[in-house]
């Protein structure tokens, strides 16, 4: 495998890439740098006929859509992808929203941490093969990433966070319970941890714990336990068995799938999804320029939270407390929001893709 050798990369700002200059190896610094003469190996003809696709031929029809990108005029004019600006995707997907940038002038470095979704943004995005450069990796290891590159800090980084439609679309992935399909739910299929495992295993207090938490699911001690007596019957190991085991604990009261939440929750701690966006986000600090800005769409209140709080933390340059004679320096100022409030998708965008109804935009510039 040959690593591409981007010309913009020789400009990258930050700590210089000596090490990538010539190299070519297959995993530089621990990442899988995806190439282009990989690409050649999901030419149009053999992209059809993947193992997926015989068993769940439902979703053959449906392979060649990937993901509507969210908000796409809002991130541009946010991001103001220009040439010579150099932005962080750190959720590529189908790269939708990375072709925008690159559109628009941008380098981009698009990182996920699904194969699949990465062959597909290389397969889209070829047009833009000097500018585009991705790279396997999960968002919370951005720093290491970056400086794997030779890059020391970047104009923009995106995250817009969650599963896309394809992986939730995709019953052999076992994030839906509207088809039958293993219980994985993993985004990274190298990850050890799947769907089947934590249901089978994990005590009963822990998955009661996790779908309050991560669910925000009022019933869920009586899910855990409906779960734990079925499991000592036989193990849980499909999206719909899980489904038939929670809908005897939550009687079905409206239009929405009583197992939602508890499905939600798995698979957030399936992926470890709020500690990874945690920790990007403290990441995130140094690794923008002057000027740099960060943004984040977020499709649930737990991550909303944690963004808001984050970049409202960091925005006052004075903070004040009744003890204090007069305000303080606050230590951890570091960006200017162009808005306090979050950006939502207008009527016409929720109408024309459903899934961005819960979709939440938060922008913060470095000072
Ligand atoms: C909502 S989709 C992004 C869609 C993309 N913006 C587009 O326009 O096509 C989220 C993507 O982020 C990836 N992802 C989620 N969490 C991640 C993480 N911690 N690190 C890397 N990739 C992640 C998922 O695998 C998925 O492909």
């Amino acid at each position: 495998m040959i690593i591409p050798i981007k010309p913009w990369l020789d400009r990258a700002n930050g700590t210089g890439h000596a090490g990538l200059r010539g190299s070519r190896s297959a995993v530089w610094n621990g990442l899988a740098l995806s190439s282009n003469v990989e690409m050649d190996e999901f030419s149009p003809p053999c992209w059809g006929a993947t193992p997926d696709s015989l068993l769940f031929p439902n979703f053959t029809h449906r392979m060649e859509f990937y993901h509507d990108p969210i908000l796409a005029p809002e991130i541009l004019a946010a991001m103001e992808p220009v040439a010579g600006k150099q932005i962080l995707d750190g959720t590529v997907g189908g790269g939708g929203h990375a072709e925008w940038l690159l559109r628009h002038g941008a380098h981009v470095i698009g990182c996920d941490q699904d194969q699949d979704a990465l062959n597909h943004a290389e397969r889209r995005l070829a047009a833009y093969e000097d500018a585009f450069l991705p790279v396997r990796g999960n968002f919370r290891d951005m720093d290491s990433i970056l400086a794997g590159l030779g890059i020391g800090q970047v104009d923009g980084i995106l995250l817009d966070l969650g599963v896309s439609s394809r992986q939730l679309d995709n019953p052999a992935r076992g994030f839906s319970f509207r088809e039958d399909g293993p219980l994985d739910m993993r985004m990274d299929d190298r990850a050890a941890l799947t769907a089947k495992e934590l249901v089978n295993e994990w005590e009963e207090e822990e998955l009661i714990r996790i779908f309050r938490e991560y669910g925000e699911e009022r019933r869920a001690a009586r899910v855990a336990r409906e779960i734990v007596k079925a499991r000592a019957l036989q193990p849980i190991e499909t999206t719909f068995a899980l489904s038939e085991v929670v809908a005897r604990a939550i009687p079905k009261t409206s239009a929405k799938n009583p197992a939602t939440k508890v499905f939600q929750a798995i698979r957030i701690a399936v992926n470890a999804e709020l500690e990874a966006l945690e920790t990007a986000l403290e990441k995130a600090v140094a690794l923008l320029a002057p000027k740099g800005v960060l943004a984040i769409i977020t499709f649930h209140s737990l991550e909303d939270r944690i963004v808001k709080r984050f970049m409202h933390r960091r925005s006052n340059p004075f903070i004040d407390r009744p003890e204090w004679s007069a305000p303080r320096p606050n230590p951890d100022f570091c960006f200017h929001l162009p808005s306090r409030r979050a950006i939502e998708p207008g009527e016409k965008e929720t109408r024309d893709n459903p899934r961005s109804r819960s979709a939440k935009l938060r922008v913060a510039i470095k000072v």
